[in-house]
């Protein structure tokens, strides 16, 4: 069976909802899901023990990941880990009128890192419903994971995150 983790970096907690979301729809064990800032050590023994991963950051500045999220990022990318054979999505909490300019911007440059290191991604949603005026979340007129935004639309959140986990679920065979 494929052990999946959960790897999250929020500043207030908004992006944990959609990991409890996913604690429960796939039964992941409380250890299993690194809090980046309180539990996150090392590459190596932590992220490549998982054959799924669900890969989550709030945005921050002007389209940046989580702080927690900045040097994993970067040891990934410098000592070419490798992730093949690995399946990531992304999920996280931004704010579409604020920061409209990147919404949600940190999904695209985590996707870029975990792809450039050989995992395979899923877990794209329509964009329908979201408005925003630019993300590098936007990729082939899709949304690259669960974008949720708790302070302009939190009425659409649960349902989002209800529609991202069918689509995981359904490209996991699960
Ligand atoms: C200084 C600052 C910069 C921000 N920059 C962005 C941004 O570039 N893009 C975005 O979508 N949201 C941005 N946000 C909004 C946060 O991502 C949002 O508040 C989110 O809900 C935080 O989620 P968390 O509680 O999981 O950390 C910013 C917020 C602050 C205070």
């Amino acid at each position: 069976m494929s052990k999946i983790g959960i790897f999250v970096g929020t500043a207030g907690g908004t992006s944990m909802k959609i990991a409890d979301a996913l604690v429960e729809a796939f039964g992941i064990d409380e250890e299993d899901v690194i809090n980046m800032e309180e539990d996150f050590d090392d590459v190596e023994d932590q992220m490549l023990q998982y054959d799924i991963l669900f890969i989550g950051s709030s945005t921050w500045g002007q389209g940046d990941v989580h702080f927690s999220w900045v040097d994993p990022q970067l040891e990934i990318e410098d000592e070419e880990f490798d992730f093949s054979g690995k399946t990531v999505a992304f999920f996280g909490a931004g704010d579409c009128k604020k920061h409209g300019e990147h919404f949600c911007s940190a999904l695209g440059k985590l996707h870029k890192t975990f792809t450039k290191a050989g995992a395979k991604a899923i877990g794209f949603i329509p964009k329908d419903g979201y408005e925003y005026e630019f993300s590098l979340a936007e990729m082939d007129g899709k949304l690259c994971g669960c974008a949720i935004d708790e302070h302009n639309e939190p009425e659409k959140t649960d349902e989002r995150i209800a529609l991202w986990i069918d689509s995981l679920k359904s490209e996991l065979g699960q």
